[in-house]
């Protein structure tokens, strides 16, 4: 069905970085990163997803036991597992995860006196970046220095958001964030703004819907992914929303999500 997905990228080379941010907590990224990730592996590309946040939500919802964790990467710079790509597998072959740990949270602090302190992600990416399709990448809710090596290590970002009036500053901080990063990473890019927890009864989700396409115009993704609670009850289960209520709405929009956002970086490509 979205096979295009993986020819675009038949060309490993040309395998896509994409940073999932919004500095805004408990917005959707974690599960847009794994319900997203899942669609597109099912479609038959390969795809690793990257727990970027100390928090490491991530990690415990795919529910994989992780074999190097992201914290070693920056604090060690042991790179060994990347070449020889010895990630956690996270439901099949091809499906790969480089968890987090607690450990994370005390990477800023290493980082900080290191020179090349927002490039450690980048460098170690560059390793793998040829073996997978996909690389997409779950940032914590701050724009700090783990997340400007997510974002210097991408080349697009993907922006889950509420539809509530402050969505619109959040964003407008989050591209000042990108702009700021042109040196260091040129390619750097917004695709796309992905309305989540929509709900289409409440007349501030349409409004705000209208205002975000009224400044952003095709940045934001024509998918809605509707509030359901069996998105919130598949996280606490460790299931993505396809094991846990395939024939669902929610199932066919991340589907959905994952075929427009295929085509977008086709179109960029
Ligand atoms: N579309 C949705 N419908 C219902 N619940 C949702 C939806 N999207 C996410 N949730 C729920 O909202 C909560 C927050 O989601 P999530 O953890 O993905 O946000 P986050 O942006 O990663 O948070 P943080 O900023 O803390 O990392 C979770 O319980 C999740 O299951
Ligand atoms: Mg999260």
């Amino acid at each position: 069905m979205i096979a295009h997905l993986v020819k675009t990228f038949s060309n490993r080379d040309m395998g896509k970085v994409i940073s999932i941010v919004n500095q805004k907590g408990g917005v959707g990224k974690t599960t847009l990163t794994y319900n997203l990730g899942s669609a597109l592996w099912q479609s038959k590309a390969k795809v690793l997803l990257i727990d970027n946040d100390p928090q490491a939500n991530l990690t415990t919802y795919t529910q994989t036991q992780t074999l190097i964790t992201i914290d070693e990467i920056y604090v060690s710079r042991k790179f060994e597992g990347f070449e020889k790509n010895q990630f956690s597998t996270i439901l099949g072959e091809g499906f790969s995860l480089l968890g987090a740990d607690s450990m994370l949270a005390g990477v800023e602090y290493y980082l900080a006196s290191r020179g090349d302190k927002e490039f450690v992600l980048k460098n170690a990416l560059s390793l793998v970046k040829d073996q997978f399709d996909y690389i997409i990448i779950d940032n914590p809710p701050a724009l700090n220095m783990l997340t400007v090596n997510g974002l210097v290590a991408s080349d697009y970002v993907v922006v889950p958001v509420q539809l509530e009036y402050f969505s619109l500053e959040g964003i407008v901080a989050l591209e000042k964030t990108i702009a700021s990063l042109k040196e260091k990473n040129p390619h750097l890019e917004l695709l796309g703004i992905v309305p989540n927890m929509f709900d289409d009864r409440r007349k501030l989700n349409w409004e705000v819907l209208e205002a975000l396409k009224k400044e952003f115009g095709e940045k934001v993704f024509e998918t809605k992914i509707h509030d359901c609670v069996k998105i919130a009850e598949s996280s606490g289960h460790g299931k993505n929303i396809f094991q846990y209520h395939p024939k669902g709405r929610s199932s066919k929009e991340f589907n959905a999500l994952a075929e427009e956002l295929g085509s977008k970086c086709t179109i960029k490509n």
